[in-house]
């Protein structure tokens, strides 16, 4: 059976999610295609309507869509839920179940690269509180770390993080400012918004003088692949992670879903780095 697989967005043009998905296909010997359906706001339920009349095995969403899709979904799985957004989708007999494997994915990266850094020691921080921190705070929650702390700029906006977790002591909400200053209390640092994404930019959420030199600096922004935040961890001795590692895991969860195939994807890692270099 050939797979028909797929991804729905805008814009989309630049995805390298066909790229990914093809490499899994070849590796796993499976069938199937994976394409793109671009479409903007305005075109959400005709794009739905093609992928139903497509009958499409599995898809994954991304913005501005990971909230809207709610809507077209029957069965929302526990992380979906929580965090009211899907990025995969796989279709039962015409029955849609919505997924959100980003948090679960980036954990599964980390884990990975650094296969003894979690444990109920471990103190991680994360830069941020959009859609891509909630993701990751609540795979982080269910990792039973010992501290997971959150810096954003907007307070609010973190605080609203904190319904995610059970045990109210797991979490402190902290300013940009005070991350900073107590950098070298944490295992593992995570850079999860838009700043350092512009090409070229030496700009970075935080400044790194405090970092202790064993903690893992992680930036899920993967272009540039170095950030300057990176390149400053690394040239301070620390272990660094980067994004495009979480992008693979994610990606290998949705095909797990859709093929019901665990694929062993850590030989495709320095791949993707080097599709993203252009090389
Ligand atoms: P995503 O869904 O990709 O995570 P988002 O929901 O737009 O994106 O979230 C953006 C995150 O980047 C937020 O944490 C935002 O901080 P605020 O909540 O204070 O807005 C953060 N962010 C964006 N630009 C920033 C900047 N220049 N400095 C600090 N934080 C920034």
């Amino acid at each position: 059976m050939a797979y028909k697989l797929g991804l729905i967005g805008h814009p989309i043009e630049h995805s390298l999610s066909p790229w990914i998905h093809q490499q899994f296909m070849d590796v796993a010997n499976i069938d199937g295609e994976y394409k793109l359906y671009e479409g903007d706001h305005a075109k959400l339920p005709e794009v739905i309507q093609q992928l139903r009349d497509h009958r499409i095995d599995g898809f994954n969403v991304t913005v501005p869509y990971k909230q809207v899709i709610i809507d077209y979904i029957d069965e929302l799985d526990p992380a979906a839920k929580a965090l009211g957004a899907v990025n995969t989708v796989v279709n039962q007999n015409g029955t849609w179940k919505g997924y959100s494997t980003d948090g679960e994915g980036y954990v599964r990266s980390m884990k990975e690269q650094f296969p003894s850094l979690l444990n109920e020691a471990s103190s991680v921080l994360i830069l941020g509180a959009g859609g891509a921190a909630r993701g990751i705070y609540r795979a982080f929650i269910q990792q039973n770390v010992k501290r997971i702390d959150i810096a954003n700029r907007s307070e609010q906006r973190a605080n609203g993080l904190l319904e995610l977790r059970q045990d109210p002591t797991v979490s402190t909400v902290l300013t940009l400012q005070q991350a900073e200053s107590q950098l070298n209390e944490y295992d593992l640092i995570i850079q999860t918004t838009s700043v350092g994404m512009k090409p070229n930019t030496d700009e970075q959420i935080i400044r790194l003088d405090h970092l202790h030199p064993d903690t893992i600096v992680s930036d899920i922004v993967y272009q540039p692949i170095t950030t300057a935040l990176l390149k400053d961890a690394k040239q301070r001795g620390a272990k660094i992670h980067h994004g495009h590692a979480m992008l693979l895991y994610q990606a290998q969860l949705a095909f797990e879903k859709w093929t019901g195939t665990n694929l062993d994807v850590g030989h495709l890692v320095d791949e993707l780095e080097r599709k993203l270099r252009g090389e």
